[in-house]
């Protein structure tokens, strides 16, 4: 036991910690733009939305302990991350000049060389993101945002994104942050799979690949949401 908690603290097994809650919150944020692409529908989509949110609500315990595994995962990638990044700066002080691709395997680009601060934006955003939609109007049962569906109330979190999105600096920033956060799973993905060993002569320029489609469909999802709201005007 002694030996396996030594061997997380290393520099490989930060990069597996890393790598597995990035994983996670990777699999979060499919499963989290899914639920939010309705909302392209504009108008059409305010009950639906509303029961969807109302019904994750309605988990209870479930959901404040998916909560908290999230919460623990994005603190251990934190956390694992800067602990790499000033190990790194400890044994190399002086920095090299050859920022080039490095080429074959090691796939240096713009992506690998701002993950801390593309990750270090996007810790921020999700912190404002938190403040304005999770404990945001609405979340203490305020009137103006509570909807009536099929006879049951709820928080009307449609009405909250619709505003939102009405704010061109709003807007504009959370398309920055998107775009941020395509260049950090750019490279995030392939490098994740790198590190706990998926590694195959012939699949993995697939995987390069795949993980840089992938993350270009997620970040693009997440996208188009705020921007077509703005442009097609949602219902306040
Ligand atoms: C168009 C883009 C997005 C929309 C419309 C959106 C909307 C929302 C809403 C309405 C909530 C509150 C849910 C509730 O309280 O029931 C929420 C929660 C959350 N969002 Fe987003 N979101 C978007 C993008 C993102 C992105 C890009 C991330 C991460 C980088 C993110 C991370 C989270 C997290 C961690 C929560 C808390 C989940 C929970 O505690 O249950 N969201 N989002």
């Amino acid at each position: 036991m002694a030996l396996s908690l030594s061997a997380l603290w290393s520099s490989v097994g930060k990069k597996i910690l890393m790598s597995l809650s990035g994983l996670m919150m990777i699999g979060f944020l499919f499963g989290h733009l899914l639920g939010n692409l309705p909302l392209l529908q504009l108008d059409a989509s305010a009950d639906a939305y509303n029961t969807y949110s109302h019904f994750l609500l309605s988990l209870g315990g479930v959901l404040i302990l998916v909560e908290l595994i999230l919460l623990a995962g994005l603190l251990l990638h934190v956390w694992a991350a800067v602990a790499i990044v000033l190990g790194k700066k400890k044994a190399r002080p002086v920095k090299y000049n050859n920022l080039k691709s490095a080429g074959g395997a090691s796939k240096q680009t713009l992506g690998s060389r701002t993950m801390i601060y593309t990750g270090l934006v996007l810790l921020v955003f999700i912190g404002m993101h938190l403040k304005t939609f999770k404990y945001g109007p609405g979340s203490e049962g305020e009137k103006e945002y509570v909807a009536v569906v099929d006879g049951v109330e709820m928080r009307n979190l449609h009405k909250l994104v619709m505003e939102k999105f009405q704010d061109p600096i709003y807007v504009v920033s959370y398309a920055i942050a998107m775009v941020l956060m395509g260049l950090h799973l750019s490279h995030a993905l392939w490098s994740a799979l790198q590190s706990i060993g998926v590694y195959h002569p012939r699949y993995t320029p697939v995987f390069y690949s795949g993980g840089r489609l992938l993350a270009f469909l997620v970040s693009a999802g997440y996208f188009v949401i705020p921007v077509w709201i703005y442009f097609m005007g949602g219902a306040q």
